[in-house]
This record gives structure tokens, C-alpha cells and sequence, in this order.
């Protein structure tokens, strides 16, 4: 190589390097928001187009350890949780804005914790940047560059990662394109509400008598969940932390005419949603939102360690159920939700023409 080629190389080295610093200051002249987070299934305030171009969104997040009841029996379970819920909150940005995250782990905690964005590029996703320890905090900025809903969860290495993501710590990141989302044709695609459905598969160890074991501390059991977990058969898997947590009471809600927005999101473990008695008027299953989405599906795959969206516009009246349709998983393990909708019924859809009535034989 000549000295003219070492020249060249070392030129744009610098112009690589000046490029880059201009790439990082860019964002520190962008317009900074707060994004409140909420627990799911709620989804942070959002407008479907960006309002403007790129932002800093600024989110914080704190980390709890903590036992939560996780079944209708009353089963006890420790959870390691991002915001103190399972799954974690739902952020929400545009393509081009920056996540800007303060992660927190409390002096209280007991584990080293990270976390590991999808969404995001590099450094396995923010997860070799942001390794915190008790009584740490970190702060992240990444640029969301892809559109979709993506999951996001701990990963601290080894068993550990599965470990922290099977005690919920994961939770999901919705990137909308700027000027919002499309049909196949180019037509816009709007919802009225979005809710945000986190699946979480949990293993809990028995005893010699088929109980679900107890730990005091917050390491014990390690080695007994490990096994189960080994068996790639979860004890329970639910919708937002616990068996029966979208339902009844805190059953969903909508109207007719109202057009709402699922997100899905799975860490660990494939799952299948549906809507018994609706469809997937419009659906992402590996929640690309750069793909035209499916329609009119019945149900469709989220592969574990992804997030999906559907986009559904209800037309009858009525409790529908959400669920995963592995129907062991949803009626015996506890993946399932209820919507709640009130409205007009419109016979033409469906009519029941003759109720049930005996005959003779
Ligand atoms: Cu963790």
C-alpha cells in the first residue's frame, strides 16, 4: 500500500469520526419529552402520526424485586420487574426519535440487572451498557431506526437471562413509522385505543405433596426453578403478571365502532393470540410495521422473544376473550383476557333464530 492510500484511509477515518460526533450532537439539540410510562394494559399518550420531526424521549425506569400472587389459588411467586409490574411499561416513539432511558436499581435489590432492547442497535441491544448493580443507575440513548413493536428484557448473562426474563422482567417498545401506519395499498390504518397484553410463562418447583413451593430468600430456588424450567413446561402463563388480571373487573373495554390496538408481546416463549368471536382485521405478526400487515386473520404467531400487533374495529356487542389459543395454555394455565363491549347488537351479523328449545329425540 502506498503512502497515498495510508493518506486517504486516514482521511476518512476522520470525516467517519466527525460524522459520528455530528450523528451524537444531533440528538442533544433535538426537542426533549418525558414520556410518562403506565403499567400495562395501558399505553403511554401518543398520536399515531408524529406531531414534528425527531425528539429525545425521555423515560425512567426502576427496578423491584418482589413476591406478587400470580394465580386464582392464591400461588405466591418472587418477580423481578421493570417499574414494578409484569410485563414492564410500553414505550412508545416514532422512527428517528431517541430513547433516552434512566434505569434504576434500588439499593434494596438484590441482583444485578439490565436490559436488553430489540428495537435497538448495538451493544447487544443496550444490554452490555447498562449492567447495573444494587444501588446503580444508568443512563441510555439509542435511536429507534426500525418500525414495530418489539419486546425488551434483562439479560445479565449465562442462566441468569432466562432466569430475570421468566420472573417477568421484559416488557415491549412500539417505534411507529412518522407518518403513521398503512394498509397494503397505502391507506392509513387508525385505532381509537390501543392495549398492551404482556404473556409471561412462568415454572414454579412442587413439593413431595404437589404444592407450589415457597422461598424466603430471594435467591432460594434458583436450582429447583432451573429444573423446570428445564422441562420447557411452564406452570402458568398469563396476561399482565397473573391469572385472571384482564378479566372480570379489569376485563378490557371498548364500544362498537371503536377500532383498538393490541400489542402482543412474548420474551420467552411462542404463543398464538386470538379473538373468539372478532378476527385480526389487520395484523403484524413479528410486529414489523415496514410489512403491509395481514387481514382478517383468526389467529396468528408471535414467535417468544417478539412483540405483534393487531388492529381490530368491533362490530358487535358483548364479552369477547382475548386469548392465547393454545387453549391449555389460556384456560387451564391462564392466558386469557376479557373485552367487554357495549354497544348495539346488529342481527344481520348474527341472530339466534330459534333458542335453545327440547325436542323429542
Ligand atoms: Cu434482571
Amino acid at each position: 500500500m502506498n503512502t497515498k492510500k495510508y493518506i486517504s484511509i486516514f482521511i476518512s477515518l476522520i470525516l467517519i469520526s466527525i460524522t459520528l460526533q455530528a450523528k451524537s450532537g444531533e440528538a442533544d439539540k433535538l426537542p426533549v419529552v418525558i414520556q410518562e410510562l403506565v403499567p400495562a394494559p395501558a399505553v403511554p399518550a401518543h398520536n399515531i402520526v408524529a406531531k414534528g420531526g425527531p425528539k429525545v424521549i425521555k423515560v425512567r425506569m426502576s427496578i423491584t424485586e418482589k413476591v406478587i400472587t400470580i394465580d386464582k389459588q392464591g400461588t405466591k411467586f418472587r418477580v423481578f420487574a421493570f417499574n414494578d409490574s409484569v410485563p414492564g411499561p410500553l414505550i412508545v416513539a416514532h422512527v428517528g426519535d431517541y430513547i433516552e432511558l434512566t434505569l434504576v436499581n434500588p439499593k434494596k435489590n438484590n441482583f444485578e440487572h439490565n436490559l436488553d432492547f430489540h428495537a435497538a442497535t448495538g451493544a447487544l441491544g443496550g444490554g452490555g451498557l447498562t449492567h447495573i448493580l444494587p444501588g446503580e443507575a444508568v443512563i441510555l440513548r439509542w435511536k429507534a431506526t426500525k418500525p414495530g413493536v418489539f419486546v425488551y428484557h434483562c439479560a445479565p448473562g449465562g442462566a441468569m437471562v432466562p432466569w430475570h426474563v421468566v420472573k417477568g422482567m421484559n416488557g415491549a417498545v412500539m417505534v411507529l413509522p412518522r407518518d403513521g401506519l398503512k394498509d397494503r395499498e397505502g391507506k392509513p390504518i387508525k385505532y381509537d385505543k390501543a392495549f398492551y397484553i404482556g404473556e409471561q410463562d412462568f415454572y414454579l418447583p412442587k413439593d413431595d405433596n404437589g404444592n407450589y413451593k415457597e422461598y424466603i430468600h430471594p435467591g432460594d430456588g434458583f436450582s429447583d426453578v432451573l429444573e423446570v424450567m428445564k422441562t420447557l413446561t411452564p406452570t402458568h402463563v398469563v396476561f399482565n403478571g397473573s391469572e385472571g388480571a384482564l378479566e372480570g373487573d379489569n376485563a378490557l373495554t371498548a364500544k362498537v365502532g371503536e377500532t383498538v390496538m393490541f400489542i402482543h408481546a412474548q420474551a420467552n416463549r411462542d404463543t398464538r393470540p386470538h379473538l373468539i368471536g372478532g378476527h385480526g382485521d389487520y395484523v403484524w405478526p413479528n410486529g414489523s410495521f415496514n410489512d403491509p400487515p395481514r387481514t382478517n386473520l383468526e389467529t396468528w404467531f408471535v414467535p417468544g422473544g417478539a412483540a405483534g400487533a393487531m388492529v381490530y374495529k368491533f362490530r358487535q356487542p358483548g364479552t369477547y376473550v382475548y386469548l392465547n389459543h393454545n387453549l391449555i395454555e389460556a384456560f387451564i394455565l391462564g392466558a386469557k383476557a376479557e373485552v367487554k363491549v357495549t354497544g348495539k347488537w346488529n342481527n344481520d351479523l348474527m341472530e339466534q333464530l330459534m333458542e335453545p328449545t327440547r325436542i323429542a329425540d
